[in-house]
């Protein structure tokens, strides 16, 4: 990219209007919690999700572009380039929330990318490649386990078909809740799904709020991602049998819920970690039937397990089925992976583009892995890939606390619109 173009680009991104469009977007699923925090809960592939995406395609459609969608609800918003037989260089992130979740996970990535591309149009700056806005369908996993469903089937990573029988808590499926999004949007031109129909980008750029403390703590201003760490997401359920709370002795009882206890118990002895690297997290317990006087025959839990190293990620995951076997002293259980995600690196020239974006525009840039995982993570192994970073209040996400100011979205966006350029004109 040549530099000279980089000054009225900065200039094009406009902070104010950046933070209206955040917050109209933080208006869809909006609620307030005990504490006062502003938080969103807008799950994948529901009425709020439909109409953040209206949203969104009505403001991309004000500035031009051209908006498709494929077989699995991804958004595309099109900006040409002046080669449009070129691959596209692809940014975005997602626009569904957690249930308690915040107003920047997600949907920053992809309204940064909408004024990215509208700055560029606006700085009259022609590019050579195209550029595509995404917003990925289901990254959170929250409505239907596991995430990255949207980017893990437009990369071939699984099946489109993987997840039909997934159901939410209202039973209603995957599939279900797909083929009725896709009626609603049957007014948005079709696209072939993305590397399995059609072809990869020519590299794909995502930018996301740290969810974690450390930009602020030591006052950079934006993180260039050097790599995802590994993630397995398992279902455990423990059969057990009822009886009576009263009556029936404890030594004769099949009680599910203090197997459970024995087994989660165990998992933490496994995934014990002094250095604090490993994350595990058990949660998603339900207990069957839930009464006080009945002792459960049925528990199930979730387990989501980290690991930056892919030999800990597997070893110690694959030890999850004999640990739980071992400390059970009455039930049975079955175990379920639903999502393996090994570590990824992104490589040169994304990285390298953000970070030379960053220190041109005289921003303090640290290099960092992400603990969290993101779509890009599914992209590494078709295109270039990387990933920017701002810092958030506290690190705080998952909350409804969530914060990041208007100066740093703004910052990071900038960094973002420049980093594009350059790779669309590369
Ligand atoms: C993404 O939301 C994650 O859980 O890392
Ligand atoms: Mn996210
Ligand atoms: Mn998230």
């Amino acid at each position: 990219m040549p530099d000279t173009t980089a000054p009225n680009l900065v200039a094009a991104v406009s902070e104010a209007r950046h933070w209206d469009q955040m917050m109209a977007m933080a208006r869809i699923g909006a609620f307030t919690d005990p504490d006062g925090n502003e938080g969103v809960n807008r799950p994948c592939l529901s009425a709020l999700d439909r109409e953040a995406r209206r949203l969104l395609i009505k403001e991309a459609q004000g500035i031009g572009l051209g908006v498709s969608i494929d077989a699995w609800g991804n958004l595309f918003l099109r900006h040409e380039g002046t080669d449009a037989t070129l691959a596209p260089v692809l940014t975005g992130s997602h626009m569904d929330s957690q249930p308690n979740g915040g107003r920047f996970d997600g949907i920053w990535g992809v309204m940064a990318g909408l004024e990215a591309v509208r700055a560029i149009r606006e700085a009259g700056i022609a590019t050579r490649r195209p550029i595509e806005v995404v917003a990925w369908t289901n990254e959170e996993g929250g409505r239907f386990a596991p995430g990255c469903m949207g980017s893990m089937a437009f990369t071939g990573f699984a099946r489109p078909d993987t997840w039909d029988a997934v159901a939410d808590k209202d039973g209603i499926t995957v599939k279900e809740a797909l083929a009725e999004h896709l009626a609603e949007e049957a007014d948005i031109p079709r696209r072939p799904l993305g590397v399995v129909e059609g072809r990869a980008p020519h590299a794909y750029v995502e930018a996301h709020i740290e969810q974690g403390p450390l930009l602020e703590r030591e006052g950079q201003d934006v993180g260039i991602v050097t790599g995802i760490q590994g993630s397995r997401w398992f279902l455990v359920e423990i059969q057990g049998r009822t009886d009576h709370a009263g009556t029936s002795p404890v030594s004769l009882r099949q009680d599910a819920v203090q197997d459970a206890v024995r087994a989660i118990n165990a998992l933490n002895a496994l995934m014990h970690d002094p250095t604090d690297v490993l994350r595990f997290t058990v949660a998603s317990i339900e207990v069957s039937p839930n009464t006080s006087n009945t002792v459960a025959d049925r528990v199930r839990f979730t387990i989501d397990f980290r690991h930056p190293d892919n030999t800990v990620l597997q070893a110690r995951g694959n030890a999850i089925a004999g640990v739980i076997q071992s400390a059970l002293r009455h039930c049975r259980f079955t175990l379920t992976e639903r999502f393996h995600a090994a570590p990824v690196e992104f490589q040169p020239p994304v990285p390298d583009a953000l970070e030379r974006a960053a220190r041109a525009q005289g921003l303090k840039a640290k290099r960092m892995p992400s603990g969290a995982f993101h779509d890009a993570q599914f992209l590494v192994p078709h295109c270039p890939t990387g990933m920017l970073f701002i810092p958030c209040r506290n690190g705080v996400s998952h909350h409804p606390a969530e914060y990041a100011s208007p100066e740093a979205l703004a910052a990071g966006t900038r960094v973002l619109a420049q980093a594009l350029l350059q790779l669309a004109n590369d």
